[in-house]
């Protein structure tokens, strides 16, 4: 089978075509699944590039979805010919998060999808949406649930809430279209007018040029009749975080999701406590979260938004394109 490692120290350089052994059949518990999509994550562009350190030989890539074609004894939730998708967090199956590291996520602390074949226990999937293409099934595993989880799970979001999203990445974009399903009003940033027009297409009530306005946080309570949002999905850390705390409503959320801007910074800590605010991290979800996420899909009939899909030989390509931050929605493979 075909399948893609990546050798130490990394770079793109070092992502490499290989033809592997077929993995053979699943034993108990376990299941064989054909990959047939994956898609493009700025933490697995972190480990592809090298900036996240992982083993030689590493197979990227966290999100997977394909076709179960075998199962071990015992396997009862999966039959052959399920559309499945892969999750991040293979071991943390409910409740509160059991861990603050990578070391079980697919494609950096274990291999991951950027191969055709795999067989692993049956907690590392789950059923994937009904009428979904394998593409789109992929987006679901980082992009997706952090999404989710940052408005749903922890944000409790009501319809009538007003969301913020910074910039058109894979998050924000979901974190658009559910706040938009379950009836809250959204206003999204970005650094491009093109895109600002694409984000009210999908139904932003107001857009921002973050870069023309580099004061954004004033824009939004200006937007709000000086109230400010409920939600800020903060994507950008350091360097977006003093704006974000101006933007947010006395008492309101904000999810620390993303590092775009990078790992440490100046934070003011005296506004964001006056403002009495939830400032709360959070990586991927759970599978239950997962499951309820893919719940809420399939009965509003939502689907993700896709730039553009490489071949799996192409992937150092796909990466470029992300480096090149043209993109809006998701970048997949597929094969
Ligand atoms: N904690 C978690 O569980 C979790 C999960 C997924 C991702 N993340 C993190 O979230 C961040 C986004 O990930 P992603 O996969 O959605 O990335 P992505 O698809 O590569 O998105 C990049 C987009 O972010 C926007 N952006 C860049 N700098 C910005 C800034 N200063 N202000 C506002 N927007 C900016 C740009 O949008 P425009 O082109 O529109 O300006 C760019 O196209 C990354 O740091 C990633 O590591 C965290």
């Amino acid at each position: 089978m075909k399948s893609i490692t990546l050798s130490s120290p990394g770079g793109l350089e070092h992502l490499s075509l290989n033809n592997s052994a077929e993995p053979g059949a699943p034993g108990p518990g376990q299941m064989r699944v054909r990959i047939h999509a994956c898609s493009l994550n700025y933490h697995d562009y972190a480990v592809v590039v090298g900036a996240i350190q992982t083993e030689d030989q590493r197979i990227p890539m966290a999100d997977g979805a394909g076709v179960v074609e075998a199962i071990g004894e015992g396997v009862s939730e999966f039959k052959v010919g399920d559309h499945v998708v892969s999750t991040f967090f293979p071991e943390w199956l409910t409740g509160s998060a059991p861990i603050d590291n990578f070391s079980t996520t697919p494609g950096d602390g274990q291999n991951g999808y950027a191969r055709e074949q795999v067989v692993r226990s049956t907690n590392w999937f789950t059923h994937a949406p009904k009428g979904y293409t394998h593409a789109e099934a992929a987006t679901l595993t980082t992009a997706g649930l952090t999404a989710w989880r940052a408005l749903v799970v922890n944000g409790g979001l009501k319809a009538g809430d007003t969301v913020l999203t910074l910039g058109t990445g894979g998050v924000s974009v979901f974190a658009l279209q559910f706040a938009k399903l379950m009836g809250a009003r959204v206003i999204s940033t970005s650094s491009s007018d093109e895109k600002l027009e694409r984000l009210k297409a999908l139904g932003a009530d107001h857009t921002i040029n973050y870069k023309t306005t580099p004061a954004w946080g004033a824009r939004v309570q200006e937007l709000t009749n000086g109230v400010g949002v409920d939600h800020v999905i903060e994507v950008g850390g350091p360097g977006t975080l003093p704006e974000s705390i101006d933007a947010v409503r006395i008492g309101g959320h904000i999810a620390l999701i993303g590092v775009l801007t990078g790992r440490a910074g100046d934070i003011p800590t005296a506004k964001l406590m006056a403002k009495q605010a939830r400032l709360q991290g959070l990586i991927v979800g759970s599978r239950t979260h997962q499951q309820e996420m893919i719940r809420a899909i399939e009965v509003n009939g939502m689907h993700p938004i896709l730039d553009r899909s490489f071949a799996l030989e192409d992937i150092a390509d796909a990466f470029r394109h992300e480096e090149s931050g043209k993109h809006f929605g998701k970048i997949c493979l597929e094969f």
